[in-house]
C-alpha cells in the first residue's frame, strides 16, 4: 500500500522519522563529548604565574631592613641584616592575605583580619596561627642574590637554622 501526502499516517511516520533523527543526533552529540573531555584529560592544565626562582639584583643594591621591590612580582620581602640577608613570602598564614609592610611600626600587618608579624616574620598579634615563611635565598653564580620561593622554611619547626633560610654576607 502507497503512503498518501497529507494522510494521517503519512504525518505519523514523519513525525517517527524526525524523533528518530533527534534521537541519534542526541546520541552522537554525547558521544562527542565525552570523547572531547577524554581528550582533554591527556592535556595537562598549565597554570601562568610568575616563576619561584628569580633573581632578586645584587648585595650592594640592599640598605639595612625590609625591601618591598620584590611584593608585587614576586611576593617576596628580601630583609637585609648586619649578618647578611633573608627571605620573606608575603603569605598572611591565617588565609593567605598579602600583609603590608609598616616602616613606622616596624611590622607587617595584614589587610584581612589585622594579624601582625615582626620584622623578622613571627607572628605577635591577631589570628594569625605561625610566622610567616621564609624562602629559599642563596647567591647565584654572577654573585647576585637567587631567590626560590619553592622551598618554605617554616619558623615553628626549627626550619630558620637551615643554611639557606639565611644568606649569610658582610659588606665589605
Ligand atoms: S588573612 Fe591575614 S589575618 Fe586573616
Amino acid at each position: 500500500m502507497e503512503k498518501e501526502e497529507g494522510s494521517p499516517k503519512s504525518s505519523l511516520y514523519s513525525r517517527r522519522d524526525f524523533f528518530t533523527k533527534v534521537g541519534w543526533q542526541a546520541f552522537l552529540a554525547s558521544i562527542g563529548i565525552s570523547v572531547l573531555s577524554s581528550v582533554k584529560f591527556f592535556f595537562p592544565r598549565v597554570l601562568y604565574e610568575n616563576p619561584q626562582i628569580f633573581k632578586a639584583g645584587f648585595p650592594q643594591e640592599y640598605g639595612p631592613g625590609v625591601s618591598t621591590r620584590w611584593v608585587k612580582e614576586y611576593r617576596v620581602w628580601i630583609v637585609r641584616e648586619k649578618e647578611g640577608f633573608y627571605g620573606l613570602f608575603a603569605r598572611c598564614t591565617h588565609l593567605g592575605c598579602t600583609p603590608i609592610w609598616m616602616e613606622s611600626e616596624n611590622k607587617f600587618k595584614c589587610p584581612c583580619h589585622g594579624s601582625g608579624f615582626k620584622k623578622s616574620g613571627i607572628n605577635y598579634e591577631g589570628p594569625a596561627p605561625r610566622a610567616l615563611d621564609r624562602v629559599k635565598i642563596t647567591l647565584a653564580d654572577d654573585g647576585s642574590i637567587l631567590v626560590d620561593k619553592g622551598l618554605l622554611f617554616t619558623y615553628e619547626k626549627g626550619e630558620w637554622e637551615k643554611p639557606d633560610a639565611f644568606l649569610k654576607y658582610e659588606s665589605a
